[in-house]
């Protein structure tokens, strides 16, 4: 369990007499999560006395809301969920915010006087990843999306975020991709045009497990892909997938899962802990150098 404590911190005094802050992140599994390591960071850096936890808890909804009774009665002040609960999170709630509602899922539960409040960050966090890569550069206003699982609704609502209007999504299953774009007024491809269509779009996102390490890679041409086009993959194991360094070598911008798991982190820590996350290199370094260690 990550300690996060500050002893020389000379305003010790309240948090000593209030107890530390607890917060987590649950799912199942949980154990290769940085987040832990994430808020660690940023709480030494703030001088704040407080854990993060991982916390295991099976996979069903009775279990997760017995959990999230019992951590809200013993003083949590809220908890990042991952994966199979983000649906059920949304469930627990007694309100939600417009971004969490319209994902139909949430990755943060705070508990508040008025009950628990979900909240979706991964739509804030990928949003804020791709403004922050663009630096001086337009914003995109065409993406096309590969994939139509769990993770492209998300993605989907964060693109609309940063400004782009014209969104295509293609996926094995097409039928799957034609719900999503039906949804949320996407155009859907056929799988096999994958290729042919990074020539027209401002931004590629790969939202599939492929790339992932284990997973056979993504196959896709990249020779029409304009150099002015960012790619980004939700994927951080490996860092660089065969898509990104694909994508590298044609010039383009690219951004990776920790990009967006760096930048999903912010509101909780902000919400639970102190007003103080900040993405940076200091903080890519230690969790690459983390990732570099577990192989
Ligand atoms: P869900 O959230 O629905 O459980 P997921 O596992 O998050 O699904 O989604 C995985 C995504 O990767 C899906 O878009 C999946 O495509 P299908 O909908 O056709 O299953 C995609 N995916 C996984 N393996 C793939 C492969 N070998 N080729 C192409 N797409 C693949």
């Amino acid at each position: 369990m990550p300690k996060i404590s500050n002893p020389d911190n000379s305003n010790l005094t309240a948090p000593v007499l209030a107890g530390p802050i607890l917060a987590g992140v649950v799912g199942v599994p949980v154990d290769h999560s940085l987040s832990p390591l994430i808020h660690t960071i940023w709480a030494h850096r703030a001088g704040v006395n407080g854990y993060y936890i991982p916390l295991a808890v099976p996979p069903y909804y009775d279990d997760f809301a017995k959990a999230m009774d019992s951590l809200r009665v013993i003083g949590f002040k809220g908890v990042n969920v991952t994966l199979p609960h983000k649906e059920h999170a949304l469930r627990y709630a007694a309100t939600a915010s417009p971004d969490a509602t319209k994902a139909g899922a949430a990755n943060m539960l705070t508990f508040g006087e008025d009950g628990p409040h979900a909240d979706n960050s991964d739509i804030e966090g990928f949003a804020n990843a791709v403004m922050g890569a663009l630096g001086e550069r337009a914003a995109p206003r065409s993406a096309l999306i590969l994939g139509a699982g769990g993770a492209a609704r998300g993605i989907v609502l964060a693109l609309k975020k940063t400004g782009v209007v014209d969104l295509k999504i293609t996926n094995r299953t097409r039928e799957k991709a034609e719900r999503l774009g039906a949804a949320f007024g996407m155009t859907t491809l056929d799988w096999s045009a994958r290729s042919d269509a990074v020539a027209s779009v401002d931004i590629v996102v790969n939202t599939t497990s492929l790339g992932m390490s284990g997973q056979p890679p993504l196959e896709i041409d990249l020779s029409s892909l304009h150099k002015n086009t960012m790619v980004a993959d939700i994927v951080y194991t490996p860092l660089e997938t065969p898509l990104l360094k694909a994508a590298q070598e044609r010039g383009a911008l690219t951004i990776n899962g920790l990009d967006m798991l760096m930048h999903q982190a912010v509101p909780g820590f902000n919400a639970w802990f102190d007003d103080q996350a900040h993405v940076n290199k200091a903080l890519r370094d230690e969790l690459v150098a983390e990732l570099k260690k577990r192989g």
